[in-house]
């Protein structure tokens, strides 16, 4: 199995980033100085990933104006001389090849999941969702892929979470296969008390096989009246073979508040531009 696609799913309606969300697509939020969705884009390049699919929907072309080459921007910094500010906006723009498709409705992940269907054609892929960051020395989607590659098996991204926690989380039921990798035999959506089948949670990546398209079109609408991914990954994991990987990182939810606010002081405290300036301003402020 060789993963060189990824698809990432980023036409949400970012209602719980309110007012900011309105007019600026969430995944163009800065972590410091880059939006999120480029930390997205960097973690599949560094995982070899070499076609990337953003699912976006109408509100949301700031992002594929992002990724897209600058020429009056370009000309000025080249005759101020600012070549950081040019590599860094060049960068943006070379970083991988990128193709988008819209979901012309938003009827929920696994449906966005499907509007890759034609991108994939008959390859594994990998898929990261926009709101999940990681912060880690090998890249989480690269951790997903040997997994996958190992037992040639499709595979979800895991933490564990605490028992109150679950409840906003899909819960796996899973025996173990060795040390943070575990073979998938069910799972629940958002599990009420008493239903999760374990504390490991999903959390926003995946490795899937493209059996999971047919799967998608007979799955109906379920929690929240969307098409669930894991609704589809249910039936694929009986049906194929699924590992969880109890992956290696430290996980942002930026698709909220308080997630971003965590992700935006850690990444600033390890850049090298503010994070000494930071940490004494978050002494002082603490005090
Ligand atoms: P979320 O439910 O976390 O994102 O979906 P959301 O819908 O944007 O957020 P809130 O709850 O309204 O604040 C998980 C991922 O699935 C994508 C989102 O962009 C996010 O990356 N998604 C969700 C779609 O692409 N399409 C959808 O119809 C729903």
């Amino acid at each position: 199995m060789k993963v060189r696609k990824a698809v990432i799913p980023a036409a949400g309606l970012g209602t719980r980033m309110l007012p900011a969300t309105k007019t600026v697509p969430k995944e163009m939020l800065p972590l410091v100085d880059k939006p999120a969705i480029q930390y997205i884009i960097e973690e599949a390049v560094a995982s070899g990933i070499e076609d990337i699919l953003v699912v976006t929907n109408r509100a949301k072309s700031a992002m594929d104006d992002y990724f897209d080459y600058t020429p009056e921007l370009e000309d000025v910094l080249i005759r101020g001389g600012k070549d950081s500010e040019l590599e860094a906006i060049r960068h943006s723009a070379d970083i991988a090849n990128i193709f988008y498709v819209r979901q012309k409705e938003t009827k929920g992940l696994g449906h966005a999941v499907w509007r890759a269907k034609r991108f994939v054609g008959d390859e594994p892929f990998a898929v990261l969702l926009g709101d999940d960051i990681m912060m880690g020395d090998v890249p989480v989607t690269k951790q997903l892929i040997d997994a996958a590659e190992k037992y040639d098996a499709a595979a979800v991204g895991v933490q564990k979470v605490s028992a109150e926690a679950i409840s906003k989380y899909s819960s796996v039921k899973v025996s173990a296969l060795e040390e943070r990798i575990y073979k998938v035999s069910d799972m629940n959506e958002k599990p009420g008390p008493g239903q999760a089948f374990s504390e490991f949670a999903i959390l926003g990546r995946y490795i899937l096989t493209p059996d999971i398209f047919k799967i998608l079109e007979n799955t109906a609408p379920g929690y929240g009246g969307e098409i669930q991914l894991t609704d589809g990954l249910k039936t694929l994991c009986k049906t194929s073979p699924m590992v969880a990987v109890d992956f290696d990182a430290r996980r942002y939810d930026t698709g909220n508040l308080q997630g971003f606010l965590e992700a935006t002081i850690d990444f600033a405290l390890k850049d090298p531009h503010v994070g000494d300036w930071l940490r004494v301003f978050l002494r002082e402020k603490a005090l």
